[in-house]
């Protein structure tokens, strides 16, 4: 089981960052499975602490990938890394094990702390399509752009029927990045 976070770690002039980044169930912890470079892999390796973030706001994921960094962040309870002030949840974690490798290492991370700050109220069909989206935008140096634009067509029906004022802004960021990568390739 795989769930979509924002993972946010500090480097080491305790400057916060974040990333959208699947946690890779492993027992009671999560896996954080970076793949190289990363920012969040060489926060982990310095800190070896990280806050999960449970959001529903899905402009952060597409935000977050489309150079919009500037989402309000609040202390955490046991840790010094900061978690997102809008998260509907977050956990503290703390890595147990590391697994080097040279294409994507894998941080095997215990929970020190979970807290809850608001009710989930249900899923929304356009913020899913917003995060396999913004999934789809980070490997658009990788997939023909015949897949890229059959998901996107499809994607975006929930969009039309579901989205919310959030989903709708988090949409147009996605199609601009997509239109911005295909006017310059
Ligand atoms: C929903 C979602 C899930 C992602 N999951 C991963 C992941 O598990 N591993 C990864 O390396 N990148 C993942 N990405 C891409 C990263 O967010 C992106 O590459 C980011 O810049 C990570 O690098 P950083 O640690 O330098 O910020 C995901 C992106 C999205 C939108």
């Amino acid at each position: 089981m795989i769930r979509e976070v924002i993972v946010t770690t500090v480097d080491r002039s305790g400057q916060a960052h974040m990333a959208p980044l699947g946690l890779i169930e492993d027992g009671e912890g999560w896996i954080i499975a970076p793949f190289l470079p990363s920012a969040t892999h060489d926060n982990l390796l310095e800190s070896s602490v990280a806050v999960a973030n449970y959001t529903d706001d899905a402009r952060i994921f597409a935000g977050l990938i489309t150079g919009r960094r500037d989402w309000p962040l609040v202390p955490a309870t046991k840790i010094s890394v900061p978690r997102l002030a809008d998260a509907l949840a977050h956990a503290e974690l703390k890595v147990a094990h590391f697994k080097a490798d040279a294409e994507r290492p894998r941080f095997h991370c215990k929970i020190l702390h979970k807290e809850q700050h608001a009710p989930f109220e249900g899923v929304n069909r356009a913020a899913n399509a917003v995060v396999e989206c913004a999934i789809l935008l980070t490997r658009l140096h990788m997939l023909p752009r015949d897949k890229i634009d059959l998901e996107i067509a499809y994607l975006a029906i929930a969009v039309e029927k579901t989205a919310g004022p959030r989903e709708k802004e988090a949409w147009s960021w996605l199609m601009q990045k997509r239109e911005a990568y295909y006017a310059g390739n």
